[in-house]
């Protein structure tokens, strides 16, 4: 038996790290059961440890620079040792020598100005045995040293609120040292620091000075340690290629420049000492040729076939002064014509995002690829008199380098589509922090991040991105608890913070560290994160009987408001289809009691789960009792005619039995009552943001035919409507570029509706993590499905579960990884426990 998979912390071997008790990680193969394993890492060697367990913590306390090698041999059931495994991780630095510089300008913030250039020359005077680059930025950074870019972080370091934390990264160089002079340059832009941030693509929203703090560490055999630090002695110009450069708007080029470093860096400071990501870096990903279209009105556009986050690279000869302008969107209108209404906000005058590149040619080769922008498109329009052909032009995905661990197939083709979809939705909203859209807000939505999340982690190993972006929550959280609905918080204006509280977005704050605690087994981010949701519930607590300027009559009388919650303005369901629930401005400014109350039960009930697993005693009962006093509230709240359960609104029925709200009288009338609003409409999906993902559940407890009758309908509302109407990605609103609804065009990138895909594993399929080494496997196949099959690389190794279904016979797979056992149920009652292997049955 062999260790395979070896990780840190998630991490595969990764550089410049800064966690304090690393959990060493992997998955066994070729046995049956690891009966012992042995870590030996340096001085320290574990000794032949008796466990099944497929994970350690590093024992002992790490210094900076610190390269840790681990080996790791596993016994098998049979006693007998395996072949050794290895993987290392490298500590960062933690005090910095280097000074924070900036461009010697003064700055107007109302001003935009061009990306800075810096350059430090210096002298190697021996053989280098190894060079470290550690770096980050307020602003988005790219560095070259010895002529060849550093690295392949791409939009580094990445977005948090940098007042609080800034994320600095470490390269491995030493290929890029040589003896004799070396040349270090990097350019400054922006980027969400500095340059356009969220809806209204705000400015300045971090600071008004970009910022870069660098220090390069070269090493020699005798140990002997050379730095090259930011400071005053940096040579500084904005002379250089790129004119301007926004997240959101693209870049200004000007190829036949070239940076003079004719004047010196400033030295100014920060406030925050920069820590390392513990996460994976944005790296650029697939590549698309084009296809040519000229529009009706004879314009000319790239189609890239798929709709993606990312830029587009082009090589062609042209004379100096000669412009290519680029402009990127996702779809064509309804004449054929290329359109970026989808995606634009406009006030006044003012749009975001712009989305373009404005380029100006040098002479002869012109090479050129975006640096410090992402677009979400699938077309460019490109207005030129530069000759060029469609291969001249490539389209780059950038995304946070998660590994894909999902994968899913069927015998309905749109239903493939729409999982090929939703994971193209998941790649494009996942840059650094869990984003809506890639385009038009590319806001950390706390909403869409906690109703994806568990898709997220069938899809990706999402364990230290979603870390991360826990982080992001609680450095946005407010002194009274509550979390936000975006986070980072850049972008957001004072109107939008009146939203922070929002039920089932702030709820992100606990939610998604449960599904992380119950995907992946990780208990210490409970135990790392729990005071912070722990304020979040207490808040959460107080706001129930409280009224709110804007409360809404209820008719649940006096009594009754004591124990729900009309406080606070919310989304609501938010997004129905606008014959089920047209959109009203109240929505915005109004309480929403329904789903609030709900959700302070849901959230409760998962703070009562995590403070009794992590033995805060003190605590349970207080969530315990609250959760059931809110809880009676909601079940007095149905009773009134105005959130009466007698309604067509399918997230009002769905939504109260998910979450076990309603007595036993109440359920009954709530399940029939939902089958009858789904027969009212025609089957069709009738729900919004937050129940989405939610009624597949619900139906498929009553009958899986129900939930199978939803799922297949191929009518708008529904899934199957997107693929079949030609989409390459999730759209916010269910009739995307039509406009059937009124609800106007939406984007056509967003993958909250994507969130079905973790019905797919979990019911479909019927995969799910039950703790330690362990699954359970209850497949339901069901509707005119023949075939399905998922396969997915979970922390404790593959599992794989499908079915095939012929001539009333179903024939059940189920492949359990080495080291772990599975409860399989079968729809006919069966239970079966399996070990490592692939297992049949016939049903
Ligand atoms: C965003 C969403 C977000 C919502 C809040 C929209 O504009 O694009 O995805 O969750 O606002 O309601």
């Amino acid at each position: 038996m062999k260790a395979v998979r070896l990780r840190t912390e998630y991490l595969i071997d990764p550089l410049g790290v800064d966690f304090s008790r690393p959990r060493l990680m992997w998955n066994c193969e070729g046995g049956i059961r690891q009966t012992t394993y042995r870590i030996v890492s340096g001085s320290w060697d574990s000794g032949k440890v008796e466990s099944p367990s497929m994970r350690a913590e590093y024992p002992k306390k790490l210094r900076d620079r610190e390269r840790v090698v681990w080996k790791i041999c596993l016994w098998d059931e049979n006693g007998e040792a395996g072949e050794w495994s290895e993987a290392f991780f490298e500590t960062g630095i933690s005090s910095w020598e280097a000074k924070w510089i900036t461009g010697d300008y003064a700055v107007n913030r109302k001003e935009r100005y061009p990306v800075d250039c810096f350059r430090k020359t210096f002298e190697v005077g021996r053989e280098a045995v190894s060079a470290r680059l550690y770096i980050t930025a307020c602003g988005l950074y790219e560095a070259q040293l010895g002529g060849k870019r550093v690295g392949n972080f791409v939009m580094a370091p990445g977005y948090t609120d940098y007042r609080k934390r800034v994320q600095y990264q470490t390269y491995d160089v030493t290929g890029q040292v040589s003896e004799g002079e070396n040349e270090l340059t990097v350019q400054l832009a922006d980027g969400w620091y500095r340059g356009s941030t969220g809806a209204w693509g705000r400015k300045n929203q971090y600071g008004t000075e970009t910022k870069l703090l660098a220090q390069l560490e070269i090493t020699y055999a005798d140990g002997h340690r050379d730095t090259v630090a930011t400071d005053e002695s940096w040579q500084w110009s904005d002379d250089g290629p790129v004119r301007f450069a926004d997240n959101k708007d693209g870049e200004t080029v000007e190829a036949f420049r070239s940076p003079l470093y004719n004047g010196h860096a400033k030295v100014t400071k920060h406030s925050v000492i920069p820590s390392a990501s513990n996460n994976v870096p944005v790296t650029e990903h697939e590549t698309f040729k084009p296809s040519l279209i000229t529009t009706p009105s004879g314009k000319t556009v790239l189609d890239f076939g798929q709709n993606i986050a990312g830029y587009v690279s082009f090589s062609l000869d042209a004379r100096v002064g000669q412009r290519i302008l680029l402009r990127f969107g996702e779809m064509l209108d309804a004449n054929g014509e290329f359109t970026q209404e989808n995606i634009q906000l406009k006030r006044k005058g003012f749009i975001t995002p712009l989305q373009q590149v404005d380029y100006t040619c040098a002479e002869g080769r012109n090479e050129y690829k975006t640096r410090f922008a992402v677009f979400g498109f699938r077309y460019a329009l490109v207005e030129t008199e530069v000759p060029f052909s469609p291969g001249d032009f490539t389209a780059i995905a950038v995304y946070s380098d998660l590994e894909q661990t999902g994968r899913f197939e069927s015998s309905n083709e749109l239903l493939n589509r729409f999982f090929d979809a939703t994971v193209w939705s998941a790649k494009g909203n996942h840059l650094d922090i869990p984003t809506d859209c890639p385009t038009r807000e590319r806001h950390g939505w706390t909403g869409d991040a906690q109703i994806f999340a568990r898709t997220a982690s069938y899809l990706f190993s999402f364990a230290p991105f979603a870390r991360k972006y826990e982080n992001d929550l609680i450095d946005a959280q407010h002194r009274n608890g509550n979390f936000t609905q975006i986070a980072p918080v850049g972008g957001v204006d004072p109107y939008m913070n009146t939203m922070d509280g929002s039920a089932g977005w702030s709820d992100a704050g606990v939610l998604i560290p449960w599904v992380i605690y119950s995907q992946y087994g990780d208990r210490r981010i409970l135990e790392d994160t729990y005071d912070n949701m722990r304020r979040f519930a207490l808040y959460k607590i107080k706001t129930v009987g409280k009224w709110y300027l804007t409360s809404v009559p209820t008719g649940i009388g006096l009594k009754g408001s004591r124990s729900i919650s009309n406080y606070g303005q919310s989304y609501g369901e938010w997004a129905e289809p606008s014959d089920v629930n047209p959109f009203s401005i109240k929505d915005f400014i109004n309480p929403h009691p329904e789903e609030t109350t709900a959700y302070i039960v849901y959230m409760l009930r998962h703070m009562e789960k995590i403070a009794s697993l992590l033995g805060r005693t003190e605590d349970t009962g207080l969530f315990h009792e609250n959760a059931e006093k809110v809880r009676s509230g909601y079940r007095e709240l149905v009773k009134t005619k105005k959130f009466s359960l007698d309604t067509d609104r399918q997230a009002k029925l769905a939504r109260p039995l998910f979450m076990d709200l309603l007595d036993g009288e109440q359920t009954e009338y709530a399940k029939k009552r939902l089958i009858k609003a789904l027969d009212n409409y025609r089957w069709r999906l009738g729900t919004g943001f937050l129940t989405t993902p939610l009624i597949l559940y619900v139906l498929a407890d009553m009958d899986p035919e129900y939930a199978y009758r939803l799922l297949e309908n191929e009518e708008i509302p529904g899934w199957l409507s997107m693929p079949k109407n030609g989409a390459t990605t999730i759209w916010e609103n269910w009739d995307g570029p039509f406009n059937t609804q009124g609800a106007g065009l939406g984007s056509l990138n967003h993958y909250s509706k994507g969130a079905l895909v973790e019905w797919l594993f979990t019911s479909m399929c019927g995969i799910r993590v039950a703790g330690e080494n362990r699954f359970t496997v209850s497949p339901q196949p069901g509707g005119s499905f023949t075939m399905a099959e998922a396969s997915y690389d979970s922390i404790f190794g593959t599992i794989k579960s499908g079915w095939k279904r012929h001539e009333g016979v179903t024939v059940f797979t189920v492949t359990v990884p080495s080291n772990c056992e599975a409860d399989i149920r079968l729809p006919d009652g069966r239970t079966e426990s399996a070990g490592p292997g692939t297992h049949e049955f016939t049903v």
